[in-house]
């Protein structure tokens, strides 16, 4: 192990952008397949990893939901949570606010129930195994209308005081935030949080209405906000956290290869960027492979990383105290490393 992959490692960190269904590891979907006697259009292991080159967001997403569907109990969601809890306790992940897609799931007959149960049962274990704690953000489908958003926010309801927000995903280009206004609207008038993916392949136009129309208290991605200058100083003036996935920008073609990802440029600009890990199982790495990638090819130093995991800790969804006391750790473990 590198000084570099070992100190970023030991770093206190939030993980705030991580689709649980992302994090399906090929080897636990296979032993899911078979566990729910589901065939899946895979013969190997290998032959899963080999079909993960992609040259966009929906050559990705065309995957990702076909390996959804080995998902069919409690069992397994919890299953998939703490796969992905373990890895990131290893990665020094102290709290993780996990999107969840419901729609994926309720439109192959799987309940609401089974979904947010299996999740939270899992949480719950991280908790007490790791001391990792986490929250539940229920995303959106986008390439889906708004009235089958509005009926997910109603399945929704007997577990809202387990859900901390919701958030939009999937297929951006042609699917802008304005789309969903009205429900966004709902949702934080049942005292949710709102979050979006914008400007991960859509224009600057898509950040700025996820801003004016969604309300949103986080922005997911938001590389391209950078080629409008007014929008990166409204981002950067508002304080507002962008969680950035480098590895996720290769692997879907959003930078032409990591010399030109813009994490630096973010953090220069005085944006609050944070580095997380999208879809770990898909791009190639955890949070940890995400940090060592930027910092080599950005040139990040020290400081920069302690800046990205404070941020972190900053843009979560835990209550001001809490975030005071990681951000105290933090601050300890780095002058003590
Ligand atoms: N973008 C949009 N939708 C997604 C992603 C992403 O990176 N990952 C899972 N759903
Ligand atoms: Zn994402």
């Amino acid at each position: 192990m590198t000084n570099l992959t070992s100190f970023v490692q030991g770093l206190p960190k939030a993980e705030l952008h991580l689709h649980i269904e992302g994090s399906l590891e090929p080897e636990l979907m296979f032993a899911l397949a078979e566990r729910n006697k589901v065939s899946i259009p895979f013969a190997s292991v290998e032959d899963v990893r080999a079909a993960y080159d992609f040259s966009n967001l929906q050559d990705f997403l065309d995957i990702y939901y076909a390996g959804a569907n080995v998902l069919r109990t409690e069992a397994d969601f919890c299953d998939l949570a703490t796969a992905y809890f373990d890895r990131a306790a290893a990665d020094g992940v102290r709290h993780s606010e996990i999107f969840f897609d419901p729609q994926t799931h309720t439109d192959r007959g799987i309940p609401f129930q089974v979904v947010a149960d299996g999740l939270l049962a899992g949480m719950a274990e991280a908790e007490a195994k790791h001391g990792l704690t986490s929250k539940l953000i229920l995303c959106f489908l986008r390439h889906l209308d708004e009235d089958a958003a509005f009926e997910t926010l109603k399945a929704a309801e007997p577990w809202l005081d387990r859900i901390e927000g919701v958030g939009l995903d999937s297929s951006e280009v042609g699917h802008p935030p304005s789309k969903f206004a009205r429900v966004f609207e709902a949702a934080r008038g049942m005292g949710l949080k709102a979050v979006a993916h914008a400007g991960e392949e859509g224009p600057p136009e898509y950040v700025w209405e996820a801003l004016d129309l969604l309300h949103i208290d986080r922005l997911d991605h938001g590389n391209r906000a950078l080629e409008d200058a007014k929008l990166t100083e409204r981002l950067a003036q508002s304080g507002m956290t962008l969680t950035v996935c480098p590895l996720s920008n290769l692997k879907l073609c959003v930078i032409p290869d990591m010399a030109a990802h813009p994490i630096d440029r973010m953090l220069k600009a005085g944006l609050r960027a944070t580095i997380n890990s999208d879809d770990p199982a898909y791009f190639g790495g955890y949070v940890v492979d995400n940090y060592v990638a930027a910092a080599q090819a950005r040139g990040l130093d020290r400081d920069d990383l302690v800046t990205l995991a404070r941020n972190s800790f900053l843009g979560s969804f835990l209550p001001p105290a809490e975030i005071a006391g990681h951000v105290a750790r933090l601050d300890a473990w780095a002058a003590a490393n």
